[in-house]
């Protein structure tokens, strides 16, 4: 039997899926079981409300949600459940994704969306895992090796470093 989903992700455009997949990923590595699907604020309001309101009784724990431009499916989200919400801007067409970025995070007193960077859809998996981790022992030693790994990754790339030179070790990154 399928795990209950745990995270939702949700997303304004199907033109958006290439960011947010990446947030699918990092759940996919962590083991979380997630859904995806696309659920504009402004072309499909009655599918965002369906889907906000029936969150907590499917069993999701954190939403994600992406939309760019006039970006309101976060805090329209955010609005209509109890979860934590967490927003990805994303770059659209226009202003380099700075619109999408002041209109997720920008939110009135009282209705919070945690907001991470343009485009930052695999820090936004990551936040929902560290949310998760608060009652979860696994994930949470998942998290520890994750953060372990990176930490070695950089004494590694410090060791090549120093023994290449600047010069060699950059046209080793072409
Ligand atoms: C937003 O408008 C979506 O989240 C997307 O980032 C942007 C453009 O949507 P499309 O015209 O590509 O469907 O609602």
């Amino acid at each position: 039997m399928k795990d209950t989903n745990k995270v939702g992700i949700i997303m304004g455009s199907d033109s958006d899926l290439g960011v947010l997949a990446e947030a699918e990923t990092i759940l996919k590595e962590f083991g979380v079981p997630c859904e995806i699907a696309v659920a504009s604020a402004h072309r499909a309001p009655d599918l965002v409300h369906e889907y906000a309101t029936s969150a907590i009784s499917r069993g999701l724990k954190v939403i994600i949600a992406g939309a760019g431009g006039s970006a309101h499916l976060a805090g329209v989200t955010a609005s209509l459940t109890t979860l934590p919400v967490i927003g990805v801007p994303i770059k659209a067409k226009t202003l380099d994704g700075l619109d999408s970025l002041l209109s997720t995070v920008n939110m009135p007193p009282g209705v919070p969306v945690a907001t991470v960077g343009i485009n930052g859809a695999k820090n936004a998996g990551l936040l929902a895992i560290q949310i998760l981790a608060t009652s979860d022992k696994d994930l949470e030693e998942k998290l520890i090796a994750y953060k372990n790994k990176m930490s070695a990754d950089i004494k590694t790339k410090n060791e090549k470093l120093a023994k290449l030179g600047a010069e060699e070790y950059l046209k080793g990154m072409k």
